[in-house]
């Protein structure tokens, strides 16, 4: 049985929650992280996924300047890393290299990738979608990564502030 309820309400029933740190070039020159829950991939061929960015975000200003874009899905023990870069704003630091977040180079794309991650995505700026107080951009998949060790359990905010890692089954 259902109970009628608020939107506010019924939506903190929905985690677990997966998060990504999605990272982008900006102006000066910088890659700049950003925690993202609103993530998924929505095409096979080609291989296109989307990142859904709130317009008050330092990293919107990124993504459309770069045209390019990392989805990096974050493991169990970059927990730290995730608060840092969904709270912090690269307007006023450099966000990696304040949170000491360990990098390799992309190879496809002018980007970084996260090397504790469980898997990276490089991607290229399809199109932008205005929704509501967001937008939603659309890169194709140029390159793919993946943590060399399977048993990295992947990072999930789980509400009330925790977070935690996941296996696949
Ligand atoms: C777990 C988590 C998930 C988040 N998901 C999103 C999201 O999907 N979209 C978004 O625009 N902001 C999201 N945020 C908020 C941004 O990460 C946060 O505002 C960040 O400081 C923006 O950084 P920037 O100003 O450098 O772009 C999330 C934050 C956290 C902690």
């Amino acid at each position: 049985m259902q109970t009628e309820t608020t939107y506010d309400e019924a939506r903190e029933r929905r985690f677990p929650e997966q998060v990504a740190i999605v990272i982008a070039k900006d102006a000066q020159g910088k890659y700049n992280p950003i925690a993202v829950s609103w993530t998924m991939m929505t095409s096979h061929e080609p291989p296109l996924m989307a990142i859904s960015i709130g317009k008050t975000r330092y990293s919107l200003e990124a993504v459309r300047l770069a045209k390019e874009f990392v989805i990096s899905l974050p493991s169990a023990a970059m927990q730290g890393d995730v608060v840092f870069h969904g709270t912090k704003s690269g307007r006023d630091m450099d966000k990696l290299a304040a949170c000491g977040t360990k990098t390799q180079p992309a190879v496809k794309i002018d980007c970084v990738i996260l090397a504790d991650a469980v898997a990276n995505f490089e991607c290229k700026l399809v199109s932008e979608h205005e929704t509501g107080d967001h937008f939603i951009f659309v890169g194709e998949v140029v390159a793919s990564h993946m943590n060399e060790a399977a048993s990295v359990r992947r990072l999930y905010t789980l509400g009330n502030e925790q977070m935690g890692g996941v296996l696949p089954g």
